[in-house]
């Protein structure tokens, strides 16, 4: 089998990665977790990283996402992460941990909308959609006709003067046990905001807790349509393991 390359996803609590059969989207073989080291240094990350690779006995090219603005292969920030991250040139990094090989890094919620528009629901592919990833802190991908405008970074829009993401990411319904109902709230404020700015014809919403979407997608209360991203948490790990097929390097 040829067309396969290994996708990691970097979380503030998890790195996760898997083998991609990039014709279907799924996983080859079991995904391997280890719990993100603290303090999540760059080297301490990338050697974890190198870990799961050597756990799947993968040599080849490997995608890998981080939860930061990623522009030249440099990462801009920090928001969920060490901030040692800042200024890191992630792609020599890597390379440097991981023997060479060839290497691609982008945002989470980036890699997760490429991965949806691609093998998640076909509405992704048309016109403008807002892809958003609710987790630690609340990811963005803004798509046009299933073209990423990348690293933008809707979860720091300021709502009433708050940042969007300390209002309503999924940590913040965990932190401060929120019924759905309480954090559904807080995500509709915050999507009435995005909505009033951008205008999509679509959101379609992932994360972990869109598995859970029956509880709170419905009680959204907005006027642009909102579905749950098919590809549910995998889509980090497909759309990194993408990313390095198609030598997409933001
Ligand atoms: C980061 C984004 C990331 C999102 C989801 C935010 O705090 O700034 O880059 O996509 O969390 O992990």
């Amino acid at each position: 089998m040829d067309n396969i390359a290994f996708g990691i996803d970097i979380g503030g609590s998890g790195i996760k990665g898997a083998k991609v059969n990039l014709d279907t989207g799924e996983f080859i073989g079991d995904r391997i977790k280890i719990k993100t080291p603290k303090p999540a240094t760059p080297d301490a990350v990338a050697e974890t990283v190198l870990e799961i690779l050597n756990q799947a006995e993968w040599e080849g090219p490997v995608g890998i996402t981080l939860p930061s603005v990623v522009k030249g292969q440099i990462a801009l920030s920090a928001a969920n992460i060490d901030p040692s991250w800042i200024g890191t040139d992630v792609h020599n990094l890597f390379q440097r941990h991981l023997g060479g090989r060839e290497v691609s890094v982008l945002n989470d919620a980036d890699a997760a909308g490429l991965a949806e528009v691609a093998f998640g629901d076909k509405r992704a592919q048309q016109g403008p959609v807002i892809f958003l990833t609710f987790g630690t802190g609340i990811g963005s991908a803004l798509l046009l006709d299933g073209e990423l405008f990348p690293n933008t970074e809707l979860g720091h829009l300021e709502v009433d003067g708050r940042e969007a993401e300390h209002r309503a990411s999924s940590a913040v319904k965990d932190r401060k046990r929120l019924s759905y109902k309480k954090w559904a709230k807080r995500v509709s404020k915050v999507m009435a905001e995005y909505e009033r700015l951008f205008n999509p014809q679509l959101f379609i919403v992932g994360g972990g807790i869109s598995r859970e979407h029956e509880e709170w997608v419905p009680r959204l209360d907005l006027n642009t349509p909102v579905i749950p991203a098919e590809l549910r948490n995998q889509a980090g790990i497909v759309g990194a393991a993408m990313a390095v097929a198609k030598h997409v390097a933001p």
